[in-house]
Formats: C-alpha cells, sequence, structure tokens
C-alpha cells in the first residue's frame, strides 16, 4: 500500500471522499464504522443522502469547492443510514490535484465528551455536593423544630386553619427526603468489587422496575450471552440500572414506551486517563428509550447534581450515577434526540480467578 493509502486507512476519524458530482467516492474504515455501512455499498451514493446533516450545508459545499477554500462546520447533527443522529463537527476540504473532489471528516462530539467528562464531572459533583451535605446538616435540626412546633399548633386550632399546619408539616417531610438523599449520596462508600454477571443486574432491576415505577413501560432485553463477568459492585450497578429506568420511565410518561436493555463486547473501548494511560473498558450496556429525549436546556448538564427538567426532580439520580461508574473506572455517555436516548455505561472486566490468585 501506498503512504497515503495507509493514512486514509488508519484514520482513526471517519472520512469520506466526494466527487465532483456529490457522490461517494470511497469511504475509510472509521466511517464504515460510523455510518454502519460497508464501503462497497456506498459508493456511487450521492453523499446527503447517506450523511443527514440536521443544517442546509450544499449551498456552503458548492461554494467551498468552487472556491477551493476548506469549509469548518460546528456542532450539527449527523446521522447516517442506520444510525441514530449524533452531534458533530465536519471538516471539509477540496482534495489536491483531484478538480471538484472533496474530502470530509466527521468528528463526533460524543468521542470526545466520553474521554473529558469523567474527571469534570467528578470534580464537580463532589465541590456542589459538600456544600449540600453540609447545608442538609444544617438545615436537618431546625427542620424537625419547625415540624414538632407545627404538630403542637394544630392541636389548638380550628379544623379550616388546620390545613396550614397540615401543609407545613408535609412540606418539610418533603424537605427532609431531599436532603437524606443529598446525604446518601455523600455517603456513598467505594465500590465493594466483586466479578458481577451484568445480565443478573439488569433482569433485577427490569423486574423492580416492571412492579413498580415501570410499570407502563416494556422492557426488552438484548443480551450478548458471551458476555463475560464484569468488576464491580452488584448493589451499586443496580443502583445504577434502577435509576437510569426510572429516569427513562418518567420521561416517557403515563402512556408508556419502550425501553432495550442492551449489552455487548467492545474489545477496542478504552477511557484515556489524563496521565496517558489506558484502561480497557469492554463490557457496553445500553439503556435506549423511545421517549421524548433529553430537554435541549439541560442537555449538556444532566450528570451534574441538581440539573433536573422534572417539576419533582433533585436532579441527584444521574450525578449518583455518574459518581458510582466513576468510582467504578468506568465510563458514561449519552446520546438523545426525540424518540431515541442512549445512556451507555462501559465498565472493565472481571480479572481472571488465576491471576486474583497470585495477588493474595
Ligand atoms: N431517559 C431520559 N429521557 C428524557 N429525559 C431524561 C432521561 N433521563 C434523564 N432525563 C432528564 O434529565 C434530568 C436529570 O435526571 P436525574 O435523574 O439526574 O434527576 P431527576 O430524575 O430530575 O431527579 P431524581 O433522579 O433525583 O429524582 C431529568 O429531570 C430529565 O429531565
Ligand atoms: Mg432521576
Amino acid at each position: 500500500m501506498s503512504p497515503a493509502a495507509d493514512i486514509w486507512a488508519s484514520l482513526p476519524v471517519p472520512a469520506l471522499l466526494i466527487d465532483a458530482d456529490d457522490r461517494i467516492l470511497e469511504i475509510n474504515a472509521a466511517a464504515e464504522g460510523f455510518l454502519n455501512v460497508s464501503a462497497k455499498s456506498v459508493v456511487g451514493v450521492p453523499i446527503w443522502d447517506q450523511v443527514n446533516v440536521d443544517s442546509p450545508l450544499e449551498e456552503a459545499f458548492a461554494r467551498a469547492r468552487n472556491f477551493e477554500t476548506p469549509l469548518f462546520v460546528n456542532d450539527v447533527d449527523v446521522g447516517g443510514g442506520q444510525r441514530a443522529p449524533l452531534q458533530c463537527g465536519l471538516q471539509i476540504a477540496p482534495l489536491q490535484g483531484a478538480p471538484g473532489q472533496m474530502i470530509m471528516l466527521i468528528s463526533p462530539r460524543e468521542l470526545a465528551g466520553r474521554i473529558t467528562q469523567h474527571d469534570s464531572v467528578k470534580s464537580a459533583a463532589k465541590s456542589a455536593i459538600g456544600m449540600a451535605e453540609m447545608l442538609a446538616h444544617e438545615i436537618k435540626n431546625p427542620l424537625a423544630g419547625i415540624t414538632g412546633a407545627a404538630q403542637l399548633l394544630s392541636m389548638s386550632l380550628s379544623k379550616d386553619d388546620l390545613e396550614l399546619t397540615d401543609l407545613i408539616v408535609e412540606e418539610s417531610r418533603r424537605i427532609v427526603k431531599l436532603l437524606e438523599q443529598v446525604e446518601q449520596f455523600g455517603n456513598l462508600s467505594p465500590p465493594d468489587f466483586r466479578e458481577v454477571n451484568i445480565h443478573d443486574v439488569l433482569d433485577r432491576a427490569r423486574r423492580s422496575a416492571l412492579l413498580g415505577f415501570g410499570a407502563q413501560m416494556k422492557i426488552i432485553e438484548d443480551y450478548d450471552p458471551s458476555l463475560p463477568m464484569a468488576h464491580g459492585d452488584p448493589d451499586q450497578l443496580l443502583q445504577v440500572v434502577l435509576n437510569l429506568l426510572k429516569n427513562a420511565s418518567e420521561a416517557a410518561g403515563k402512556d408508556g414506551g419502550t425501553i432495550r436493555l442492551h449489552s455487548y463486547f467492545e474489545h477496542s473501548f478504552r477511557l484515556r486517563r489524563s496521565d496517558g494511560t489506558g484502561r480497557s473498558l469492554p463490557l457496553q450496556i445500553e439503556i435506549i428509550d423511545d421517549g421524548p429525549g433529553l430537554p435541549e436546556a439541560i442537555k449538556a448538564d444532566v450528570f451534574d447534581p441538581f440539573v433536573s427538567g422534572r417539576e419533582n426532580g433533585t436532579g441527584l439520580g444521574l450525578a449518583l450515577v455518574s459518581k458510582i461508574i466513576s468510582d467504578h473506572g468506568g465510563s458514561i455517555s449519552v446520546t438523545s434526540v426525540p424518540g431515541r436516548t442512549v445512556f451507555r455505561l462501559s465498565l472493565a472486566r472481571a480479572p481472571n480467578k488465576l491471576a486474583l490468585k497470585k495477588e493474595v
């Protein structure tokens, strides 16, 4: 192979070569993966049929070709025949020495997000939660006093005024519940690592959801039966899946919807740490729902504590999920468009028993 062909094949970014009639000439291996198609099947296909961009690009694209200048487009949703749209940046440039031909690179935002999100989520959550924990502790005592006083007061009140003291007691209880949730967050112990069968965890969560908050939902299992054991704390991972199922059920509302629990193995998935070392996270678990999707306004911050799109939400569910996964050394990411929201967990495989024995 020529060096150019080597570079083309090893480029880790989806890349497409487009001819003068806006048809696909060639796509590299990364683009095959991204678009979920084979190179052979898309050669000759009009580019905009295969790559769906949510904003009209044709004109800018034609201009870049005519003036032989590069074109950069940030933050557009790009979808392909088989896949849901992802937020991406596009880099387009005329190919030197081949008039009319253009090269297009697609950089999904999610890839970058997955790698960097880890540390920043951790520290943001830590400081906000630390503050809230302190407040929780300080507020609980006076609140108990207020509730007690209201109850005493209610003894000497007429029936009509009782409504008011009931309101005080009820609302105080709601605050206490919130404070307890905050405290629970702070008290989360480090994971008790063992070999976990992820499918058992998913099953337990599924059954408990169907009996309670998710009774209106249909929950489909789509498991890779050969998935190896994960390295994790089964109780904490159950909490994670329950939270995700609860959110999906709440988003679907009374009419219900469908949640798909999808597990698969992705040998090459690694999380890069800031020190340059990588950790292999080959076990993938996706919780996919067909609800309305994340509200646009909070899309970028859903893993932060106290970010909620629901009237009575505390916004602690996903912050807890993110903390547990980060304590597990794993990774979580989300992509969401109306009709398809995917929370994806990536976890490490359990170390094999022989190696463990040697360590002991
Ligand atoms: N599957 C989903 N579909 C649509 N929106 C979602 C989904 N999951 C989460 N969200 C949005 O993200 C917000 C944050 O979720 P999170 O679980 O952190 O908090 P919450 O559900 O509002 O409150 P809590 O979990 O503490 O009761 C939700 O309020 C909701 O708006
Ligand atoms: Mg929640």
